[in-house]
């Protein structure tokens, strides 16, 4: 090892003979060049270089979608296109710093030129309209943003104290039964409103019609349980969340009329609620270590009846053709806010045959980025 960059270690298998090839080649300008320049392999070279220049430029592209949501501008141009002038006046931006952010979105397919030099919805801005959730996780990523800041830092732990540990307040507490309603309430509202595409997604997968009862642990506000109680009004809906959660989750079951009834406690500490026949983990587990995942399916199991089941869904590592949104994205979230990890449907499947559960299912999701499903049975 030279000033960390490591000498070449011999291949161990023939594939890795291959790669290591493959990746001289593209490493090598001479390469590049003729890549770049013979018709046959231009196209390629230039998805390469197009995806190379995507992944640097990212967190550009993503303070254009930021200033938008911020700006409010998409939901102006909901009302139809608009000259530059009018929105730079209504988002009191200077005229050229307006254009500049109005044309950077319509590269990027959020916002789209219309006759008359006007500026009208692109196709990917009106997506985010679509669902509220979107624009409220869009400016949450301002603390995200700032916690990325030093990434090697972070990667060996060197930062101590991040703005999403203190935001997410159970993350690193050592006492979360014990935190009071002012450190839940931000992020419990975020979870509420980035919760109702969601709840349709794992409801359209898994009728939760076919059970009597329903435990949602980490429940939070009751948002999945109400989408299900107004599919299925005869079902019996059970929250366990920490005690000021729960607190919220009851006075909006009394709000929207749902007969339901909130736990308050630690489920670290605490045992389940019994009575119910499905346990739901509405993107909780990944919030959490191994140690505390493995006690949480086996608390589940002590909670069901024989023939009950467990439905975890949440968004998962090795999602074909999302890979990023696993292992990129959730695997940075997550060690930001210093708890849990994303994890794979066949991690997930182990742990719950650990755990004592049979004929483990993966769900089909309509949308695998926002949730992966995986059902389970209690023998
Ligand atoms: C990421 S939120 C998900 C909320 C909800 N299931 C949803 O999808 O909108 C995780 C939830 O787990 C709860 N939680 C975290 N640690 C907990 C603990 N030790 N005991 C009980 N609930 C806990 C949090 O309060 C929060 O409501």
């Amino acid at each position: 090892m030279n000033n960390g960059i490591a000498s070449p270690r011999p291949p161990a298998s023939w594939r890795d003979s291959l790669l290591a090839l493959r990746d001289r080649l593209l490493a090598s300008p001479k390469f590049q060049r003729w890549a770049g320049a013979f018709p046959l392999t231009r196209p390629i070279a230039r998805r390469h270089a197009r995806a190379v220049f995507d992944i640097c430029a990212g967190f550009v592209y993503s303070q254009v979608l930021f200033s938008c949501v911020q700006l409010r501008i998409f939901e102006r141009l909901r009302e139809g296109p608009d000259t530059l002038d009018a929105i730079a006046s209504a988002t009191r931006l200077p005229p050229e710093a307006a254009r500049t952010l109005l044309d950077a979105a319509v590269s990027l397919h959020l916002i789209e030129r219309r006759a008359d030099h006007r500026y009208g919805l692109g196709p990917l801005g009106a997506a985010t309209l679509g669902n509220p959730g979107i624009a409220a996780m869009v400016e949450h990523h301002g603390v995200l943003y700032g916690d990325l800041h030093d990434p090697v830092a972070l990667l060996r732990g060197e930062v101590k104290d991040t703005a999403l540990s203190r935001y997410w307040a159970y993350a690193r507490s050592a006492a979360p039964g014990a935190l009071d309603p002012g450190a839940v309430a931000e992020y419990s509202t975020l979870m509420a409103t980035s919760q109702s595409l969601v709840a349709e997604e794992i409801l359209d997968a898994y009728p939760v019609g076919q059970h009597r009862c329903v435990l949602d642990v980490g429940g939070g506000e009751g948002v999945f349980l109400l989408t299900a109680a107004r599919r299925t009004p005869a079902l019996s809906c059970l929250l366990f969340d920490l005690p000021p959660v729960a607190e919220r989750a009851r006075a909006r079951f009394a709000k929207e009329g749902v007969n339901g009834l909130a736990f308050g406690g630690d489920f670290r500490r605490d045992a389940l609620p019994t009575g119910a026949d499905l346990v739901t983990f509405v993107r909780v587990l990944h919030d959490h270590g191994d140690a505390t995942v493995e006690l949480l399916l086996r608390k589940a199991f002590a909670a069901l009846p024989p023939g009950g089941r467990v439905l975890i869904a949440e968004p998962m590592a090795r999602t074909g053709g999302a890979e990023p949104m696993g292992e990129a994205y959730f695997g940075f979230y997550l060690l930001a806010m210093g708890s849990g990890r994303p994890r794979s449907p066949d991690e997930l499947r182990r742990m719950l045959t650990e755990a004592g559960f049979v004929s483990v299912r993966s769900l089909r999701t309509r949308q695998p980025l926002q949730t992966g499903a995986l059902v389970a049975v209690r023998p």
